[in-house]
């Protein structure tokens, strides 16, 4: 089900792994594959550990497919109360329309109903537009863990209270 959201698009639940994945080396994402893979991915998404949303034109065809999706997010359940973002995109050819700004509240509505109590995720410093992006939609900074990515660069960590 698609709910809708803004001006021509709208938020739905996704279960397809490979195609949230294609969609988001589309999407800026280019480098997904190397820290994870569709299988990994689609089992997470069948257990329910993970929530993929994707943002698709309004009044998608019936076999809805890659192209039309133009943002997607993953957001990872953690036992904590925790909810990490995995993965956010948005088609280039469709950013500052509030797309990724729906998608974090779609994600955050379905997470606090369910009991999660923030929302975190990472970012390296090469990334200062996701940095203004997420502070736009009420991230805060929380912290720097050193040497976190494959090549031992840090991650500034954000968080937004839910509850
Ligand atoms: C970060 C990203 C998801 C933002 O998606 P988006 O749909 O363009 O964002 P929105 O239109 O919802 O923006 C909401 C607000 O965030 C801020 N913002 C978004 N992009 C920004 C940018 N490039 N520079 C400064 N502020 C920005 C603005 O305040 C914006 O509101 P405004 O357009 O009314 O000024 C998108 O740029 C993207 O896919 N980047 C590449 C992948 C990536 O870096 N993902 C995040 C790492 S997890």
């Amino acid at each position: 089900m698609v709910a809708s959201y803004g001006e021509g698009f709208g938020i739905a639940r996704w279960h397809d792994a490979a195609a949230v994945i294609e969609a988001a080396r589309h999407m800026g994402l280019a480098d997904i594959t190397r820290w994870t893979t569709p299988e990994t991915v689609q089992q997470f998404l069948d257990s329910d550990q993970w929530i993929a949303l994707v943002a698709v034109e309004s009044d998608p065809p019936e076999d809805l497919r890659t192209p039309h999706i133009l943002g997607c997010i993953i957001g990872g359940l953690e036992e904590e109360g925790r909810v990490w973002i995995e993965l956010l995109a948005v088609s280039p050819s469709h950013r500052r329309r509030g797309i990724g700004r729906a998608l974090i509240t779609h994600l955050e509505g379905l997470v606090r109903e369910m009991g999660y109590r923030a929302l975190f995720v990472d970012l390296d410093d090469t990334n200062p537009d996701a940095y203004e992006f997420y502070r736009a939609v009420g991230f805060e900074d929380a912290g720097v863990i050193r040497e976190y990515y494959y090549d031992a660069t840090d991650a500034i960590v954000m968080s937004k209270r839910l509850l």
